[in-house]
């Protein structure tokens, strides 16, 4: 497994103190209002595990399920939900999407337009990793963990082929794994 990554773009301390950062942000700016993190399965897992941990303030969690890829590195461009929030009331709740990682934007455009309809009081996006250069959409995130170049990258629940989400690390795969 670890044959196949390039090169390392943020080791487990990177991430953590990323992960700090982030929820002493959020604790912050969520103070006295109703947090609900709206985690993007499967690629923002860990993330969510580990940054609802560094949240200080009462919150809940849900999961949605959408795909726009299949095994490939480029999106389809096509979004669909796989699995709905449990919940179905948002309204008058602050929802926070947690993601994995925005890249050309077409997914969270597609979830953002879907959750808004439903009038939550408030609703902001939390990306680990964000990928500027290849954004279609206009989207961006409110809080987000770390700005990387256009590779494609694996671990700390990403995945290339449902493979590689259990590296403790983010890195770049050799473009020979998927080429
Ligand atoms: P977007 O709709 O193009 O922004 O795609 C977002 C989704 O694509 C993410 O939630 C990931 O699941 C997947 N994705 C995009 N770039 C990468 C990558 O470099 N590695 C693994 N998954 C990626
Ligand atoms: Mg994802």
């Amino acid at each position: 497994m670890i044959n196949d990554i390039e090169k390392v773009l943020l080791s487990e301390e990177q991430l953590k103190e990323i992960v700090q950062r982030l929820g002493a942000e959020i604790t912050n700016d969520y103070r006295g209002k109703k947090l609900v993190l709206v985690s993007v399965l499967k690629g923002s897992v860990i993330f969510m595990a580990d940054l609802m941990r560094e949240i200080k303030i009462p919150c809940s969690i849900d999961f949605m399920s959408v795909s726009s890829y299949g095994s490939g590195t480029k999106t389809s461009g096509v979004v669909k939900i796989i699995k709905d929030l449990d919940t179905d009331v948002v309204e008058g709740s602050d929802l926070l999407i947690v993601e994995d990682i925005l890249d050309s934007g077409v997914t969270l455009e597609y979830l953002m337009k879907i959750l808004s309809a439903r009038n939550p009081n408030s609703i902001k996006i939390c990306t680990l990793l964000d990928k500027p250069e290849r954004r279609k959409a206009n989207i961006f995130a409110d809080y987000a963990g770390a700005q990387i170049p256009d590779a494609f990258v694996v671990g700390y629940g990403l995945d290339y082929d449902e493979k590689y989400r259990n590296l403790p690390f983010v890195g770049a795969l050799k473009p020979a794994v998927y080429e």
